[in-house]
């Protein structure tokens, strides 16, 4: 039988699939888009983290939840830094949740206060991607819109307590093959990582409607 983390994986690949190859992605990446649009994303961003990392501190001592809660992973600091250098110091002034982000972070914030092991689906969906194609996105955004390499603009990508992203992730996969969830509950985890998926597709979605290419 395949481990937990291969099911979760293979399950979610086709999402993945279709995430990374959004018209608003790929327009990203293809470097078609302005800073301004790259800023939005990260202010979407800072909503969803918001919700992840509140409450982490309380789920740290969740026996389903805690081994995950890592403070090496936190983005929040990260992100606020990075806001500060594209929007100004008062980014928080300006900083709006487009509603399918609310949407997303109204999920996450759910299952933190709610169903620990859903929560866990959230926190792979997004940290594990961060260490993964997160690094992609930081290379093609340096490139882009000139950010210092590392520096403020992609600190959120700059995971600066993890030395070894591959061997981070490999301790990360252990974790999830040794869940504490019977089957069911793995079951639930795996549709949860989908419609995590399907929230940041949904993000996606309406971000390329507020920054299409004209024709
Ligand atoms: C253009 C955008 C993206 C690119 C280029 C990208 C690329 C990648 C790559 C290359 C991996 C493989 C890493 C490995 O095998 O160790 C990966 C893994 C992953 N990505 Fe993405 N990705 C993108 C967007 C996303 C998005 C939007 C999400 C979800 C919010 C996401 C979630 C994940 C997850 C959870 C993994 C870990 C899979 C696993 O090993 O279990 N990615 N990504």
């Amino acid at each position: 039988m395949d481990s937990f983390s291969t099911v979760i994986r293979t399950a979610s690949h086709e999402q993945h699939r279709e995430a990374e190859t959004s018209t608003f992605m790929s327009d990203l990446l293809g470097g078609r888009l302005g800073v301004q649009a790259y800023a939005r994303y990260t202010e979407q961003l800072w909503f969803v983290y918001e919700a992840l990392e509140t409450g982490a501190g309380r789920l740290a001592s969740d026996p389903v939840a805690g081994p995950f809660v890592r403070p090496e992973l936190f983005r929040l600091a990260a992100l606020e830094r990075d806001l500060a250098h594209l929007r100004g110091a008062d980014w928080r002034a300006g900083l709006s949740a487009l509603p399918a982000t609310r949407a997303y972070a109204d999920r996450v914030r759910a299952c933190a206060e709610d169903w620990p092991a859903g929560y866990i689906a959230h926190h792979y969906t997004r940290y594990l991607g961060d260490l993964s194609g997160g690094q992609i996105i930081r290379d093609r955004a340096e490139k882009a819109w000139g950010f210092e390499k590392r520096g403020d603009g992609v600190r959120f990508y700059v995971f600066e307590g993890i030395g070894n992203p591959a061997a981070f992730k490999r301790d990360y996969r252990e974790l999830l093959d040794a869940v504490r969830a019977d089957d069911l509950e793995k079951q639930r985890i795996v549709a949860e990582c989908k419609r995590a998926f399907a929230l940041n597709t949904a993000v996606f979605r309406a971000l390329g409607e507020e920054f299409p290419l004209s024709a």
